[in-house]
């Protein structure tokens, strides 16, 4: 079984109205959290702020980031409500300890990470993430680096089947990439529905198919493009850095690339089984986290009737313990070997000036 794809239902962007970000499980978020009054939390996720809002509601501070312009802009209003218990930065969560250090938080007593697109970022078609809305071929959360076009227009052949095909888990990523080369010496690829349509006429419509062909593609090139999965694991060592004896690392994730790599992490550090043989903490060093429970965590019943983005959620959460951060080991996280994201030039520019 692999993960859902979180585009598989643009989050309802179809609706008509713009889409709001319904939080996904907030209350296990929260119970996971622990918080108590004058908690410091990070939410390296901010988007629509639904964690943070609700996280700020317990008496707790909060130092929330994100990598988007957009969803900075947003969240003014609630950082001026918050009475200075909100501090709102741009950024990466790879770095959150280094952003935290700047910010004057030199501890938390919790980190919470929400991986993925919001829907606001789905949602606007000029934000290029959409295979139903026409947009710019973009998909960048942040606005540097290459963008999905820029990928798409020069990427070798092997290289475009192996980012669709690993990233986007679509298994006719061969059909699709020679779709996309051919078509792109005709004529460059620059607009989402312009690539849709190319992808679908590849894939072609098969029986029960509930999704859209184009969703694995697009889902590829967009963890691709924002280089999601190595951020997380350099994230979630950022994370190990900065939480103080009993804080809290909760991750919500929505498929299972992504969830393999904090299961990976939590069971290294917790000295436990499953972990990579590769990486550097040895049996004998300290576990650096433990877990107060094991596996993953679904949303309810009812969350996932009401929302069909929680149906593919997992939520894990370890407790640290006083043992010194392991050290940083990116390549042990069996992270897939793709082309660096930083060989395609950018000629998208930036998007926001
Ligand atoms: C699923 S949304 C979070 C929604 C949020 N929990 C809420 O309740 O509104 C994910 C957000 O994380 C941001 N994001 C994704 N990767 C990031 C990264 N590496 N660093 C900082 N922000 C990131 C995205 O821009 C997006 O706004």
């Amino acid at each position: 079984m692999t993960g859902g794809n979180d585009a598989e239902t643009d989050f309802g962007a179809d609706a008509g109205g713009p889409a709001r970000h319904v939080p996904v499980m907030l209350h296990e978020v929260l119970d996971a959290l622990a918080l108590r009054s004058g908690s410091r939390i990070v939410d390296g996720t901010f988007g629509a702020g639904g964690y943070s809002a609700a996280i700020l509601a317990s008496g707790a501070r909060v130092l929330a980031i994100d990598r988007d312009p957009t969803a900075i802009e947003g969240g003014a209003r609630l950082v001026a409500e918050s009475g200075g218990a909100l501090v709102l930065a741009r950024g990466n969560f790879a770095q959150l300890d280094r952003i935290a250090a700047e910010n004057a938080f030199t501890q938390a007593d919790g980190v919470v990470l929400d991986i993925g697109v919001s829907s606001m970022q789905l949602d606007e078609a000029e934000r290029g993430f959409s295979f139903r809305k026409d947009g710019p071929l973009d998909m960048r959360m942040g606005d540097t680096g290459p963008s999905a076009a820029d990928v798409v227009n020069r990427a070798q052949q092997n290289d475009l089947i192996r980012i669709i095909g690993i990233l986007g888990e679509e298994r006719q990523a061969s059909r699709v990439a020679r779709a996309i080369v051919a078509r792109r010496e005709v004529k460059p690829f620059e607009r989402t529905l312009d690539l849709a349509g190319v992808v679908a006429s590849a894939v072609g419509k098969r029986p029960g198919d509930r999704i859209h062909p184009a969703t694995r593609t697009f889902q590829g090139l967009r963890i691709f493009v924002n280089g999601e999965l190595d951020e997380l694991a350099i994230g979630l060592s950022a994370a190990e850095r900065l939480l103080c004896e009993g804080g809290r690392l909760v991750v919500v994730t929505f498929h299972s690339l992504e969830d393999r790599i904090v299961k990976r992490f939590f069971a290294e550090r917790t000295g436990g089984q499953g972990g990579s043989r590769h990486l550097p903490q040895s049996r004998e060093a300290e576990p650096s986290f433990r877990l107060e429970k094991k596996g993953a965590i679904a949303a309810s019943e009812a969350e996932a009737q009401a929302n069909p983005r929680a149906r593919s959620a997992k939520l894990r959460y370890a407790l640290r313990t006083a043992a010194p951060a392991a050290p940083e080991h990116l390549a042990a996280f069996g992270l897939p070997n793709l082309v660096p994201l930083s060989s395609f030039a950018t000629i998208a520019g930036a998007r926001h000036a």
